[in-house]
């Protein structure tokens, strides 16, 4: 395989460049292809098989292009079309679920955690699942903050509505006192000093990004595939609907300027509901 193959990281829209971000700062010399599916968004208040759906095309779409690793950005895809994923896409697939809940276990004292994120993360119960599965005593409570996504994109982080709406949702963390909260939503982490001012300085904020980041790492050493040296690693962006904001949010969820942005129609996507493994298989190994 070509290790100068981009790494593919996919979310719902604007919300996974903070996972690229981390991505960013722990592998600066891979090249990236990044797809916000902009038209569709928000995943978080979908079905099951709407969030499957999208998921397999906008991954498939990935494959298409070449890629040597795919990272699901999405809490909410995370969640629900894992499985799925991993069954068609011919390449290492990593979600944020399992390195943000390997994070939290390691950080709490009290043997308490919260989860926060969209509503079909919540009810998919995919976090407690995962806990259960590495410690079985690990008491956890959680709940959908589904305003949190657009005072994020509104940038309203600052703003006392954004307070207001944070002690409501918290409350049942702080009488419940966990000590670690786990943010199960990309635009999550935009809100953490409002979180963490609500929640107090005892309880630790977990931000799955930075463990997925070194978790590519590792796969990508254990299969020898990490990027040679790079001296002009590239960066680009995919949108499913290009809206006037989509740079400006990007930009600051990012924390640097973007360039190389390509809207790729939904129709396009929707191409890829009939592909079969095989096609995608092949196709990808035709570019790798
Ligand atoms: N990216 C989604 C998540 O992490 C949040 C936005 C949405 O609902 O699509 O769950």
């Amino acid at each position: 395989m070509n290790k100068n193959l981009p790494i593919g990281i996919f979310d719902s829209g604007v919300g996974g460049l903070t996972v690229l971000r981390e991505f960013l700062a722990v592998l600066p010399e891979e090249n990236y292809l990044y797809f916000g599916d902009t038209a569709r968004v928000p995943y978080g208040s979908k079905s099951s098989k709407t969030v499957i759906r999208f998921s397999l095309e906008v991954s498939s779409y990935l494959a298409d292009q070449g890629i040597k690793l795919l990272v699901v950005a999405c809490n909410s895809a995370s969640a629900l079309a894992i499985d799925d994923l991993r069954k068609l896409i011919p390449v290492p697939v990593i979600d944020v679920i399992n390195p943000g809940v390997s994070k939290a276990i390691n950080m709490t004292n009290n043997g308490k955690i919260g989860i926060i994120g969209t509503s079909a993360t919540i009810a998919s119960g995919a976090y407690e699942q995962v806990l259960r599965k590495i410690n079985s005593k690990i008491k956890t409570i959680s709940r959908p903050c589904p305003l949190f996504v657009p005072f994020a994109e509104e940038n309203w982080i600052k703003h006392p509505a954004c307070k207001l709406v944070a002690e409501e949702y918290l409350e049942t963390f702080r009488n419940n006192k966990v000590d670690v909260l786990i943010l199960g939503c990309t635009h999550y982490p935009i809100l953490k000093d409002v979180i963490s001012e609500v929640m107090g300085p005892e309880v630790t904020l977990v931000d799955s990004a930075e463990s997925t980041a070194m978790e590519a790492a590792d796969i990508l050493s254990q299969n020898d595939i990490a990027a040679r040296e790079n001296n002009s690693p590239f960066l680009k962006f995919f949108v499913s609907d290009l809206t006037a904001n989509f740079r400006k949010i990007g930009e600051q969820f990012l924390g640097r300027t973007m360039e190389n942005i390509t809207n790729v129609p939904v129709e396009k996507l929707e191409k890829y509901k009939t592909v079969k493994k095989q096609e995608i298989d092949k196709r990808t190994k035709d570019k790798n």
